[in-house]
């Protein structure tokens, strides 16, 4: 967050851009040259010389003459500021200063101009502030860095969490390319690029600057043993592939990964996994034959962030090679289009600051990559001009065929280009003569299809990549920008108050967003979104109960397609159904391409390699087949999607139900479902498990309403798919007979609800033995061991509440509530369940015990807590956060065709806001504290 707030000076703090724009006013009407107040506008910020260049607007004066204007101007300047007063100070200026003072942020003035201390002494601030740098400090004047960044090392506190105020286009400029955030004062069309703008700063306090960083995700200073996290955090793509944030040019022990959605290929234990795509980020930069490597030489002023509102990873930095005196000014930034899901852009610029150099950029795309040290690609065809280059590669097993060209343009005339054709990594190298102060960008335009998009690849990743380079980098990055702007538009939560939340909150769905594909009904968001080698891609219950609903609530179309994924598997579940003896369809646990189940029997025991775990989760958990029918209800609720319901919706609820009717067992008073792992993984094997009780008598009830509801609307159909799924009146009376009988253990008296059949004769973990543990109750007393006590991985009871939580009066919250929360594993169990303990803790009336879990929960992944953000993001803690803020504090419920809230913010929470879509119409929800 931000640590340190630096204003520019005139026109910020006090009027005197006004004097300025009055002293050359004077100067050029002596000298008869037309000079408005409109021109005055690209005056602004910029220093005397370069303010008398544009005055000048071409026509040439000797240097003596020039010395001689400057001097009068600054004398005309000067005689102004003579009468300035501490009254001086723009409205709110002095306040906001004080306030920053009291919070224990740096403050500084950074101003090009040269009579800054005069001034600064005049309006009586010096002792508020801990710094202050003016044009003498440097040698180049805004819009360069330099001045901003001399600034920040004066206070000690790293570019990325420095913001700076500024009112000249130059300025705003000129504190980006520092890596800052950016408070624009003025018009739009003046300090429009910055991160946020505002007309002045009377009545604007502290809170209002630093939520301006609330949009990026920073990495200020560059720690290798944080890498790993950093790349998962900082991974960027646009819902057709993700690519995790590592650098260009690699670093040593980094996890470097791109998966493209659908491109799954087989491996031994986990059945199958998204392969890594090859690297079209690869990039060698070499300055005087020096490789450029954060290791290497040294590294100034670094500051790498994300920028979720447009989807863009930046760094700067500047780098000192070893052995050499001379200082280069290094920039990247890349995306993948959101706009254009093929399309990947990055630009590098280098600039010489102490004199000439020979800058060498090679530009490839890096086929030698692999899973966890498994290859799974072989090379079918590359290519390299200094045109383009090209690889197609295949996979080894499932034969699919990706393809990636690239294609590199520059600003100057004078770069040789070659092809550059390394076996499995083709590319082109540009080498160029830097004069001093010269600077030389080149932008690689990358396009990627695969064999599951076209018939054939490599040419539609060529036309791709001609067309859209001819549109050039400006107009793709604008375009990319849009998309983002349409996307945040319906789907962004404001969160004032709280600047770690937001942050958060911004972060998770960004996340999710880019894990979504925007047209793809093949394919479903993974546990680790597409950010990560955990779980190989594979697609949970995570999906459907965690994540979905911030789809279906504000993205309908795209969580349409995610419910599409499970059609298009069905198949997969008929056969894992017909695979364990029953009859309709059931989910598997872990999923991949086909819907077959894909959970790995066997993995390896961490404590002893030559030993392997059992896992059953793909033979017991089976639950998911409920949560499946329940997102698509869900989906229908809130979208009045009556046409997926009919075609999509009814036959996947009831060929699922099907499945229930075959494997619950008949009790002599009643009926069961033995031998299961509900969501509370630390019990396997369990009988009668009220969450998968609970949501299968859920799913028995709803699917005799819709079958009633499809006989209603649409009857052909609906006799049609009783026929062929053979639904007949037995089976209706079987399926009410077991929604009504199926055991469930709430005991209304208490309102306790057991979590399996004796749970409550289990013995208690004696929790004072293990307060300073570092690692999960399970892994403590092992499997079998946390099997046997009552300690929980993660809400099970509670999670049963929270998704049909009209069903449950107050004394069962309270009751089960109050027996769970303590033997659950919050901080080392699963990452699903703080975002649901802070739902259920509104439920509760008790939102800042909410929050607390509610921070568990976003610090998964930005503050890695759990110490596993390395492995790819915690998609269903990304959308419980969304889950806690919309259902939990807000406690939005949907009426038929109306909502209402119950808002319950923690105290230190000033507004929550959001939209969403029911039923065709768009709402927006804004509580805000009075
Ligand atoms: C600031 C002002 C500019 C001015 C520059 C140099 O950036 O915004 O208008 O030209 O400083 O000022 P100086 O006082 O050194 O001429
Ligand atoms: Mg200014």
């Amino acid at each position: 967050m931000i640590e340190a707030v630096i204003f520019d000076l005139d026109g910020v703090i006090t009027e005197t851009a006004e004097y300025h724009f009055q002293a050359w006013k004077r100067l050029a009407s002596e000298e008869g040259i037309p000079f408005s107040r409109a021109d005055n506008e690209k005056l602004r910020g910029v220093s005397r010389q370069e303010s008398l260049r544009l005055l000048l607007a071409g026509r040439e004066i000797s240097e003596e003459l020039a010395d001689d204007w400057m001097a009068r101007k600054n004398r005309y300047y000067q005689e102004m500021i003579a009468e300035l007063t501490p009254d001086d100070l723009l409205p709110g200026v002095a306040t906001l200063l004080a306030e920053l003072r009291a919070m224990d942020l740096k403050v500084a003035i950074a101003s090009a101009s040269r009579n800054a201390p005069d001034v600064i002494s005049r309006l009586g601030i010096e002792s508020q502030l801990d710094g202050c740098a003016d044009g003498s400090s440097i040698e180049r004047q805004k819009p360069a860095p330099d001045l901003f960044l001399y600034t920040a090392r004066l206070l000690k506190v790293p570019p990325a969490r420095c913001l700076v105020i500024e009112d000249a286009a130059a300025g705003i400029q000129a504190a980006q390319a520092a890596g800052m955030v950016t408070l624009g004062i003025g018009p739009a069309e003046r300090v429009g690029e910055a991160d946020k703008v505002m007309p002045n700063l009377e009545g604007v306090t502290a809170a209002d600057l630093t939520r301006a960083a609330t949009w990026r995700v920073i990495e200020a200073a560059f720690e290798p043993a944080r890498q790993n996290h950093l790349e998962t955090i900082l991974t960027h793509g646009n819902g057709y592939l993700g690519t995790r944030g590592t650098f260009e040019e690699r670093f040593e022990n980094d996890c470097q990964g791109t998966f493209v959605h659908g491109i799954w290929a087989d491996v031994e234990i986990g059945f199958t996994e998204l392969a890594n795509a090859p690297d079209w980020t690869a990039l060698e930069v070499w300055i005087n034959d020096h490789r450029f490597s954060m290791d290497r030489g040294t590294v100034e002023d670094y500051a790498r962030y994300l920028d979720l509102r447009s989807g863009v990873l930046r760094r700067r930095l500047r780098w000192i090679p070893a052995g050499e005196g001379q200082r280069f000014e290094l920039k990247f930034e890349r995306f993948a289009s959101l706009a254009n899901s093929h399309l990947m852009v990055l630009r590098i610029q280098v600039q010489a600051l102490d004199g000439p150099a020979t800058v060498e950029i090679r530009a490839t795309l890096n086929g030698h990559v692999d899973n966890w040290g498994y290859p799974h690609w072989d090379l079918i065809s590359q290519g390299s001009s200094h045109q383009m280059a090209s690889l197609e590669v295949a996979t080894r097993s499932t034969l699919k065929t990706l393809a990636m060209s690239a294609k590199l343009t520059t600003n100057r005339e004078d770069v040789n280009i070659e092809g550059w054709d390394d076996p499995g990594n083709p590319g082109m190298c540009l080498r160029t003569e830097l004069e001093e102060g010269g600077s030389f960008t080149v932008d690689k335009f990358v396009s990627v299809f695969t064999s599951r998009d076209v018939c054939d690849p490599l040419s539609a990743s060529q036309s791709k990549l001609l067309e859209s380079t001819k549109l050039g980098y400006e107009v793709l990055f604008d375009e990319n920008k849009a998309a983002w702007r349409e996307f945040w538009r319906r789907s962004d939560v404001i969160l004032e108050g709280d600047d770690e939340a937001q942050l958060a909150i911004r972060h998770a769905l960004f996340q999710l967003r880019i894990a979504a594909s925007s047209d793809d009904e093949r394919v479903s968001i993974g546990a680790k979104t597409l950010s990560g080698f955990g779980y190989r891609g594979h697609v949970f219950w995570d999906n459907e109960i965690f994540v979905l609903p911030f789809f279906t609530y504000t993205q309908p179309s795209l969580a349409r397609n995610m419910l599409m994924y499970r059609w298009h598997t069905l198949q997969g579940a008929r056969r894992k159904a017909a695979k364990s003896g029953f009859a309709g369809a059931q989910y598997a646990w872990e999923s991949a391409e086909t819907g077959d189940e894909v959970t790995p029997r066997w993995v390896t025991d961490s404590r002893d390699p030559s030993k392997k775990i059992r896992i059953w989760t793909g033979d017991i958990q089976i639950h998911i087949t409920a949560d499946i029918a329940y997102a698509i209800w869900q989906y229908w609720h809130v979208t009045g999607d009556d046409e997926f319901m009919r075609n999509i919706g009814v036959p996947v609820i009831l060929e699922t139900a099907i499945f229930w009717g075959n494997r619950v067992e008949p009790l002599n008073d009643g009926y069961a479902l033995n031998q299961v792992i509900g969501p509370d993984e630390y019990h396997h094997h369990v009988d009668n498990n009220a969450f998968t009780n609970g949501m299968v008598r859920w799913h028995l009830e709803k699917a005799i309403e819709l079958r009633e509801w499809l006989h209603l609307n649409a009857p052909a159909d609906a006799v049609a798919l009783d026929r062929s799924l053979g639904i007949t009146a037995e089976t209706l009376t079987l399926w009410q007979d077991m929604a009504a009988r199926l055991k469930f253990n709430h005991d209304p008296s208490t309102g306790m609800i057991e979590q399996f059949d004796g749970f409550f004769q289990l013995p208690d973990v004696e929790w004072d033995r293990y307060k300073d543990r570092t690692t999960s109750m399970q892994s403590l007393l092992r499997i079998g061991g946390a099997n046997q006590y009552q300690v929980l991985k993660q809400a099970d009871v509670i999670m049963l509440l929270c998704l049909l939580r009209d069903q449950f009066d107050h004394k069962t919250w309270q009751a089960n509530w109050d027996y769970y929360t303590p033997r659950t594993d919050h901080s080392y169990g699963s990452s699903l369940s703080p975002a649901i303990h802070a739902w259920a803790a509104c439920e509760l009336e008790c939102p800042d015990l909410a929050y607390e879990h509610f921070m568990h929960a976003a610090r998964a992944d930005l503050q890695d807590i759990r110490g596993n953000a390395g492995d790819g993001i915690h998609a269903a803690s990304a959308g419980g956060l969304w889950q806690a803020l919309v259902f939990g504090f807000a406690g939005l419920q949907l009426t038929s065709d109306d909502h209402t809230v119950t808002p319950r913010l923690p105290s230190h929470w000033n507004r929550l806001s959001f939209s969403f879509c029911h039923r065709g119409e768009w709402k927006v929800i804004d509580l805000r504290r009075e």
